[in-house]
């Protein structure tokens, strides 16, 4: 059976510090030379068709970038026959998707790898370079204390689930209403709809949009829901003084976070994004069996 990656903690403690590891490695063994690698979108892209290209390419391997358009999910053909269609020509099939469960049911046949480049449930791959980029900082990640602030989203799951096996301490704000699910809470220290409560003594403040993508539709409610939960220079100051901001990108300067913050000396979103290539490379290295 292939390893699949649909969310952090289908990696064990041990696994995710080697996926780290390998994303440092200076020199880059050619694991997939001759061999292909499918990347279906299904929703758009900058930061993961861009990185998950440049790693293959870094890995020797050839990338094919689809959009859903062009093969359709459970419309032109189920994902099932999708998955093992694609399986025929290539090493791993990673896919950005709307609904989750497309991903469970494209793992369960698939012969090869599959990798999830972002769902409604988890953006994984966001939380590898976070935790990267985390580690390049401080040295080291165990007994760090991490808040999130805003929605209890795919992006706040899959680094709530990372930063747990990593033994960081997880903080969430979030309006009420837009908590994450139980499983997140378990592993978050606290979870409350205080922003300064979660940020207090924080050594990295992390936040995303407001409306993730499918949820256009509720743009006017969200920002109402969400007054008073910016990432401002007042909450960055309740935080330690040499605390870090993060932010997945793409972002929106005014609503979630503020230019002061997001454009200023404590922000490394620049660092984090350039990650997800080097997060990526590590994480295919470690899908084909590589050791760091
Ligand atoms: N952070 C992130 O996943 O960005 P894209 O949506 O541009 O890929
Ligand atoms: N939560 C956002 C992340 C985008 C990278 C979304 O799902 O749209």
């Amino acid at each position: 059976m292939p390893r699949h990656f649909l969310e952090v903690d289908d990696l064990t403690a041990a696994e995710l510090v080697s996926v780290l590891d390998l994303a440092e490695l200076l020199e880059v063994p050619q694991v997939l030379i001759g061999q292909g690698v499918a990347l279906l979108f299904e929703k758009p892209s900058a930061r993961t068709r861009n990185s998950s290209e440049m790693a293959v390419v870094q890995l020797g391997g050839h990338p094919v970038t689809l959009r859903n358009e062009e093969v359709g999910i459970d419309t032109r053909e189920t994902a099932e026959d999708l998955v093992r269609t694609l399986a025929c020509y290539h090493s791993a099939v990673a896919a950005r998707v709307f609904d989750h469960r497309h991903l469970v049911r494209m793992a369960a046949v698939s012969p090869v790898p599959v990798i999830n480049l972002l769902s409604d449930a988890a953006h994984p791959c966001q939380a590898l370079a976070d935790l990267l980029t985390l580690r390049q900082r401080w040295g080291l990640l165990a007994g760090k204390r991490v808040a999130w602030v805003g929605d209890g989203n795919n992006v706040c799951r899959s680094l709530a689930a990372a930063g747990h096996l990593a033994g960081i301490e997880v903080r969430v704000a979030t309006p009420k209403g837009y908590e994450p699910p139980a499983d997140t809470i378990e592993r978050c220290a606290v979870v409350t709809h205080d922003p300064a409560e979660a940020v207090e003594g924080a050594d990295a403040i992390v936040t995303d949009v407001w409306t993730s993508m499918g949820q256009e539709s509720e743009v006017a409610a969200r920002v109402s829901d969400f007054a008073g939960f910016t990432v401002d220079e007042a909450l960055m100051a309740r935080a330690a003084s040499d605390a870090v901001f993060l932010h997945c990108l793409p972002a929106h300067r005014g609503d979630e976070v503020t230019a002061e913050v997001i454009d200023g000396p404590q922000s490394l979103v620049w660092l984090e994004a350039a990650n997800r290539m080097h997060a990526m490379r590590g994480l295919l290295l470690f899908l084909f069996g590589e050791m760091a």
